[in-house]
């Protein structure tokens, strides 16, 4: 069956509102998503019959929240097919995940060694390896790009013995560049380096699969695929995490503790100090369930088309610069531009004014900005429940800005 967005915007009801009059088009699903009622039901659901802590009560509630808890980690398992729930660590979030890898790469980078990282890089997957850098006097290095896409020769070439890890988006929240991660992994690998993936921003527009990306590490948001804020996964191999020290200690984590020493509980609880956020990971494995039922594969063809449809009308219209790949099929649910002579800030208000919902500024990447040569763009993100009459607004919405604006200047 062809998937039709309009039959999932009643899961959304957040959607159905006007905004300054007009009907709402949220193009800023790279920042967050919203949530679909199944998630909100089962945080609910949760909140209203089973809360209790986990891990520590034997009473009923207790045995309840923890069952649910274990099973939404078992659905983020077979989400991105890891071998064992013992690789699925919840977080709070992509930032997270990528901060506690790069506090672990601490022990064992020594000066001389690199990490390759690249232009498009979020903030999260770049300042982390800076201060990494900064605390072992290992040294920090950048692929660039070539026509909006990872240049491939340029990361060959910066690719060697001495590059201990690489880190990498799977898709850039600016340009929604999709990177060949299982091709890098692979020469990561032969390097003798780890593979650290940052998948905020493909796990919900593609099926992510880690043993077949065989990447050794890879993070991820719920608040980013219609699951709730403050929950995420660190998904790390096995006999990576045996290896490595949690960064938190306390409650929860613990297995002995005398007056002078502890130790701690096996995977993947070893990781998880304090009470965690239960709510949020039966949210977000109800996110899960939700794009499951859907189909990843029709998530990604339906906004590959929205992509198709949206790029070539946007370009057409004279003064919009387009940052990112040419085509569409290169190229996730994210179209970064520009208005010549116009602030991304009074664009994004402009287009506000009209319904249209979008994120302008530096969306946490400014070495990709200063790459670019621009100091901010006007940023529309799409997810499942846009459609092509959203597309149409938002385009009708641009000229609406340059007109207003142009008539002024
Ligand atoms: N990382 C989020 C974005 O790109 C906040 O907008």
């Amino acid at each position: 069956m062809t998937f039709n967005p309009e039959n999932y915007r009643c899961d959304f009801p957040i959607l159905d509102q006007l905004v300054n009059d007009e009907p709402l088009v949220y193009l800023d699903n790279g920042a967050t998503t919203q949530k679909s009622l199944a998630v909100l039901e089962a945080i609910q659901d949760y909140y209203h019959k089973d809360n209790a802590n986990v891990h520590r009560g034997v009473h009923t509630l207790a045995e309840r929240a923890t069952k649910r808890y274990e099973e939404a980690r078992e659905k983020a398992r077979a989400f991105i097919n890891a071998n064992s729930t013992k690789e699925i660590l919840f977080t709070r979030g992509t930032t997270t995940g990528l901060n506690w890898v790069a506090q672990h790469a601490r022990t064992f980078l020594k000066p001389g060694d690199e990490i390759l990282i690249s232009i498009m890089e979020h903030h999260a997957n770049l300042i982390p390896w800076q201060e990494a850098c900064r605390a072992t006097g290992a040294t920090l290095t950048y692929v660039y790009l070539k026509d909006g896409q990872l240049d491939m020769y340029d990361l060959a070439a910066k690719m060697s013995e001495k590059t201990k890890v690489v880190a990498l988006a799977h898709v850039s929240n600016v340009l929604g560049t999709i990177n060949p991660i299982k091709e890098i992994t692979a020469m990561a690998h032969q390097a003798g380096a780890l593979m650290v993936l940052d998948a905020a921003q493909s796990v919900p527009h593609m099926a992510v699969d880690v043993q077949d990306l065989d990447v050794d590490f890879m993070a991820f948001s719920g608040h980013k695929m219609y699951g709730p804020t403050g929950i995420g996964v660190l998904f790390g191999k096995q006999h990576l995490l045996e290896e490595m020290v949690p960064v938190e200690f306390g409650g929860e984590m613990i297995d002995f503790v005398s007056e002078q020493e502890a130790t701690w509980k096996e995977l993947p609880w070893k990781f998880e100090a304090g009470t965690p956020n239960m709510a949020g990971a039966i949210g977000l494995g109800a996110a899960i369930d939700y794009l499951t039922a859907i189909g990843l594969e029709q998530v990604t063809a339906h906004e590959q088309e929205l992509m198709a449809y949206t790029l070539p009308k946007l370009s057409a219209i004279d003064g919009v610069t387009i940052y990112g790949p040419a085509t569409a099929k290169d190229r996730a649910g994210v179209i970064a531009f520009n208005i010549d002579g116009l602030h991304p800030h009074d664009v994004a208000t402009a287009l506000d004014y009209e319904g249209v919902a979008v994120r302008a500024g530096h969306h946490c990447a400014q070495p990709l900005l200063q790459y670019l040569g621009v100091p901010s763009t006007v940023r529309a993100s799409f997810g499942l429940y846009n459609t092509k009459a959203d597309c149409d607004q938002l385009i009708d919405a641009v000229l609406k800005t340059k007109e207003y604006f142009h008539g002024t200047l």
